[in-house]
């Protein structure tokens, strides 16, 4: 299993988990995948996929489950409203509808038995083979002013093993993350992961440094996933995995951490999520001169 590390570049895989309930969000998530909800005007998903993109990660694996024959047909064509949108001449609606189908070439795999995300990695593992891939999770949006996933392609490029995003968390939250014991590199966006643990306690966190859901992977994860028992909450984790692995390098490689300190919204949380959508729309050039001038009068008056 051991690896030549740092190996050549030409990471080009992207994997998308996006087998969750939802639950959060019941009862729009009943019959539609959350990850299909909108964030303004586009689904959270297709936001994850263009980052993927954005980072020269073109070929999209993702993890569904039942009920998410909505995300396949997101990223499909549709030749009815194609169409109907080409004989009124709607050329703007045509090329957005276009968009999402264009962005990538997309794959699917589904994961059965809901069993964690360390699961539901490890059921990529077929698909990414023996090149590092990268790991995206779709309720963490990252502002495509603040490109992240770039960075830990480079780092990984040049370090070999594997990659977290990390931010730093008020201590109260850290309860919510998966949290990294680090040290510093020459690099000061770079630390060196040495210990991981999903969801501390505040008073057992080994730092306010939080794992978020982007990952940048050695493969050699597969084989340690295989092997790794059922964690917190009962499920197959990630961050025991690559806990793993930031303890012994001889695995896959050492584990590295890029700072994050830009724009993220949590769109798996709902009150992050309205956070997410009306500072989108302030922001967006079509819709956000008459929103702002409405909010700003509703703040106002009416707050
Ligand atoms: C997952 C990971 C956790 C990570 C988080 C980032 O947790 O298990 O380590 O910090 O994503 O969003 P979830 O939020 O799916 O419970």
């Amino acid at each position: 299993m051991n690896q030549l590390f740092p190996r050549a570049g030409g990471i080009s895989k992207a994997v998308i988990p996006a087998a969750g309930l939802g639950t959060r969000f019941l009862p729009a998530t009943k019959a539609t995948p959350k990850e299909m909800l909108p964030v303004v005007d586009k689904p959270a998903i297709q936001y994850v996929v263009e980052e993927a993109v954005a980072a020269g990660l073109s070929d999209v694996l993702m993890i569904t489950g039942r009920s998410k024959r909505a995300l396949e047909d997101h990223f499909d064509r549709n030749y009815e409203l194609e169409e109907a949108l080409t004989r009124k001449g709607d050329e703007a609606r045509l090329s957005r509808v276009q968009e999402s189908s264009d962005l990538a070439t997309m794959h699917y795999v589904r994961q059965g038995d809901p069993r964690g995300l360390g699961h539901a990695v490890l059921c990529a593992a077929p698909h990414v083979g023996d090149q590092p891939f990268a790991v995206l999770l779709g309720d963490d949006l990252i502002d495509p002013r603040d490109p992240l996933l770039a960075r830990m392609v480079e780092i990984q490029e040049r370090e070999g093993g594997s990659v977290v995003a990390l931010m730093e968390v008020e201590p109260s939250q850290i309860h919510l993350y998966g949290c990294a014991a680090v040290e510093a590199t020459a690099d000061g966006d770079v630390v060196r992961v040495t210990d991981l643990v999903e969801k501390p306690e505040p008073s057992e966190a080994p730092s306010n440094y939080a794992v978020i859901g982007r990952y940048v992977l050695d493969p050699a994860v597969f084989d340690i996933l295989r092997e790794t028992e059922p964690g917190r909450g009962g499920e197959i984790q990630l961050t025991d995995a690559l806990q793993k692995l930031a303890s012994d390098e001889k695995l896959g490689g050492p584990v590295h951490g890029v700072v994050f300190k830009g724009r993220r919204y949590d769109t798996g949380d709902r009150g992050d999520y309205l956070r997410a959508i009306v500072r989108l729309a302030c922001e967006r050039e079509d819709l956000g001169p008459d929103f702002r001038t409405w909010l700003r009068r509703y703040v106002n008056e009416e707050m």
